[in-house]
């Protein structure tokens, strides 16, 4: 059958691009376009102006999406590649695509460079339209997205963004023969990364009264949420389940099945969590956290999250078919609840939601690594969010140090010091 020609635009559109479609719509021009000393490339912050221009200098020397790039010219890199039998690292689709600013050729301008990684316009988009006029002193930040600006300040679209690498979609995900090879296991917490990129931006008066502002608890949620989502639409995505009774691997807790034999840290809510012992279970660190959210704000939606949740890990260790239902009804209720995202929380629930992080910990229910490293990440971001992130920052340390390692992590130890922290927060 011939498709109509729109049709065929479309599906190239969605099969090509790795990019989230709106990064890769206009050409990118190059971080070296931005880099001029006129523009953003200026030695130190420029006062009396809208953006600082120094941007430039902290991505080169502090960000390590600079380096992203080079990273697969490192001896890791050349292994990974060897163990997967795939070919130069700085050449292979799946790397650049997480790697670099993997654009189609036909995207690229003359001064594009691979090499730089993950540039300027892999978060911000293709500045071919927006290059010319995005400096001027009467445009606004909405003409600039109408030319393809990417809207990185929105809390929903920078998680996209940010999952897009960090976690992964169906068209470029780290597999599990990826991890197998030796690729660092991914972590993501939306608030804590943006906090630990090297800041090239600061939410002052001005920005805020451009592109408004987040406050942390809501950024937090969002990448929550969106992580959840991202997750879910893995797991039902065919891409990933090619032979159909064999699940990716890379979509379960990693060590559920990566632990030492002798030191028994099977998940200890059993059955009622969803999770026959010995069970493979999914990753649901995201939803753990969500529940945990709305336990004061909203009991009801609470509980039919822990249903849904619970339905989902036991799904996980029937079938594709169940599995793809169980995600779907998660999807479903994750679109109805979405406004949660933007609910205005008062310092008391937050101070709630903090604690309650805690017990779960403390409690001892968490079994799974990667639920211990949400609720850390996720206690230092309520922390900053609470404005006393200095000041509980012995008891953070102590935290981390729990969490340090996935290999070698006791679930118990972890309870131990999340009982002293309770104390203290
Ligand atoms: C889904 C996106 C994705 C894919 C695909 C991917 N990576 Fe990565 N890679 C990342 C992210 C994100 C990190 C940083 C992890 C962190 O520190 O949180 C990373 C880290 C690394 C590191 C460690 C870098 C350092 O500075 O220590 C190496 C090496 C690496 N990747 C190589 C590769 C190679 C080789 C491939 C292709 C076989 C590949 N990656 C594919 C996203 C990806
Ligand atoms: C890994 C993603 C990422 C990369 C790479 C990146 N940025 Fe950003 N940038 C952001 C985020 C997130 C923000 C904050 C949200 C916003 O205002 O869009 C931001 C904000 C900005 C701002 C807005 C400041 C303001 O007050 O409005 C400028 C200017 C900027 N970036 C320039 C650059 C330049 C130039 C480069 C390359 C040298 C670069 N960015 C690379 C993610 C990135
Ligand atoms: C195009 C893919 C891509 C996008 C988009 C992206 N990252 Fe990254 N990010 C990477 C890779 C690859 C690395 C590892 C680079 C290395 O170590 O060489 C990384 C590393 C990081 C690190 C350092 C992690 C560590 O363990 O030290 C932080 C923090 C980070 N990213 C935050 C963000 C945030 C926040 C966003 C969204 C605003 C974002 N990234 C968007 C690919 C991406
Ligand atoms: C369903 C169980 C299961 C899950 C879940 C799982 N793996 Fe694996 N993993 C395996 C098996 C089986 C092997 C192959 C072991 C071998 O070849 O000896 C393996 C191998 C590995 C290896 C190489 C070990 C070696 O000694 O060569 C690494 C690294 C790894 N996995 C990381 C991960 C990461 C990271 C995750 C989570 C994203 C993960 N695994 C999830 C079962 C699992």
């Amino acid at each position: 059958m011939k498709l109509p020609l729109a049709i065929c635009a479309l599906l190239i559109t969605t099969t090509a691009f790795a990019q989230t479609p709106d990064i890769a719509r206009y050409q990118h021009l190059g971080a070296a376009t931005c880099a001029s000393s006129v523009c953003h490339g200026k030695i130190a912050a420029q006062p009396g102006r809208n953006v600082a221009l120094n941007e430039y200098g902290i991505w080169a020397k502090e960000d390590v999406h600079s380096r992203a790039y080079h990273a697969l010219e490192a001896p890791l890199s050349k292994r990974i590649a060897a163990n997967m039998g795939i070919g130069n690292p700085t050449t292979e689709k799946i790397c650049l695509d997480c790697h670099a600013d993997n654009v189609p050729k036909n995207r690229r301008g003359p001064r594009f460079q691979l090499s730089d990684g993950v540039g300027c316009e892999a978060c911000h988009g293709g500045s071919e339209k927006w290059i010319e006029g995005h400096a001027a002193a009467s445009r606004t930040h909405k003409e600039n997205l109408a030319q393809g600006m990417y809207p990185s300040e929105q809390p929903v679209q920078r998680a996209e963004l940010c999952l897009s690498c960090h976690l992964g979609t169906k068209d470029k995900f780290a597999t599990h023969m990826i991890m197998a090879a030796g690729h660092p296991r991914l972590a993501f917490e939306l608030e804590a990364y943006t906090t630990n990129q090297p800041a090239h931006f600061s939410v002052d008066a001005d920005y805020k009264q451009r592109k408004g502002a987040i406050t942390g608890m809501n950024l937090w949620l969002t990448g929550q949420i969106e992580s959840a989502r991202g997750l879910l639409l893995l797991a039902r995505s065919d891409v990933l389940h090619p032979v159909g009774i064999v699940p990716e691997f890379a979509l379960y807790d990693c060590h559920s099945c990566h632990h030492p034999m002798d030191r028994l840290r099977g998940n200890k809510q059993g059955p009622a969590a969803g999770s026959k012992t010995g069970g493979l279970r999914l990753q649901t660190q995201n939803l753990v956290m969500l529940q945990a959210a709305l336990e004061k704000v909203d009991p009801q939606a609470r509980g039919e999250l822990t249903t849904l949740t619970v339905a989902l890990i036991s799904a996980g260790q029937r079938d594709v078919a169940a599995l793809n239902a169980a995600a779907d009804a998660l999807l479903a209720w994750l679109k109805v609840r979405e406004p949660l995202s933007r609910r205005a929380f008062s310092r008391a629930e937050i101070l709630d939601v903090r604690k309650l992080l805690l017990r779960d910990a403390a409690a001892d229910k968490v079994g799974d690594y990667a639920v211990a490293e949400q609720i850390v990440l996720g206690v230092e971001s309520l922390s900053y969010a609470l404005g006393d992130r200095n000041a509980k920052k012995a008891a953070l340390d102590k935290l981390y140090a729990a969490v340090k390692d996935g290999t070698t992590f006791v679930p118990t130890q972890f309870a131990a010091a999340a009982k002293i922290a309770l104390t203290k927060f």
